[in-house]
């Protein structure tokens, strides 16, 4: 997944904030979208409560189940560990930018096929780190999976699924990359 180079909010300086709430510009899915935050915001605080993305979910709010992950210049990171203010300069991609001209990606497509969510609560951000997997290396394998998602809690149990599911994603990536 290709992520910005040019950061259009790029030179704006790293300044000093607080504590009132000002305005914050952040480069969400290829937008620049600005909201109030204070400087205690979270990342995942600001996506949900001021943009309205709330496909991120909040579980633990404290770095134990990635359920909030994000992809901070490409790469995954909990957006509960993240605050709102740090992401300036940075492209974040969250599990409403994964598609790509209406078309899910190949990860959210297998999920959907090998029926790998129950509640789903956790599901926005296992995708975004099986995504991140396969986009990465195609030729991943099951142990390759089970190690992007080892931080992920999920209650519901659907890790066997969520294997097959990134497995034949990855599959079908390699495919397409033939
Ligand atoms: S909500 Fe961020 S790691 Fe649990
Ligand atoms: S599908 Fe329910 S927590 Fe994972």
């Amino acid at each position: 997944m290709s992520v910005a180079t040019h950061h259009p909010l790029g030179g704006e300086g790293l300044g000093t904030f607080g504590p009132e709430p000002q305005p914050l510009s952040l480069l969400i899915n290829g937008e620049v979208r600005t909201a109030l935050a204070d400087p205690a915001t979270t990342l995942v605080e600001f996506l949900r409560d001021a943009l309205g993305l709330t496909g991120t979910k909040i579980g633990c709010d404290r770095g134990a189940c990635s359920a909030c992950t994000v992809w901070l210049d490409g790469e995954v990171a909990a957006s509960c560990m993240t605050l709102a203010f740090d992401a300036r300069e940075r492209s974040i991609t969250t599990i409403e930018g994964l598609s790509r001209d209406g078309e899910l990606h190949p990860v959210q497509r297998a999920f959907i096929e090998h029926d790998a969510l129950q509640c789903g609560f956790c599901t926005p951000g296992m995708v975004m780190s099986c995504a991140h997997l396969v986009n990465k290396n195609p030729e991943c394998s099951l142990d390759d999976v089970k190690t992007a998602i080892s931080g992920h809690l999920c209650r519901c149990g659907t890790y066997p699924n969520i294997f097959k599911a990134t497995l034949a994603a990855a599959a079908a990536s390699k495919g397409k990359a033939k």
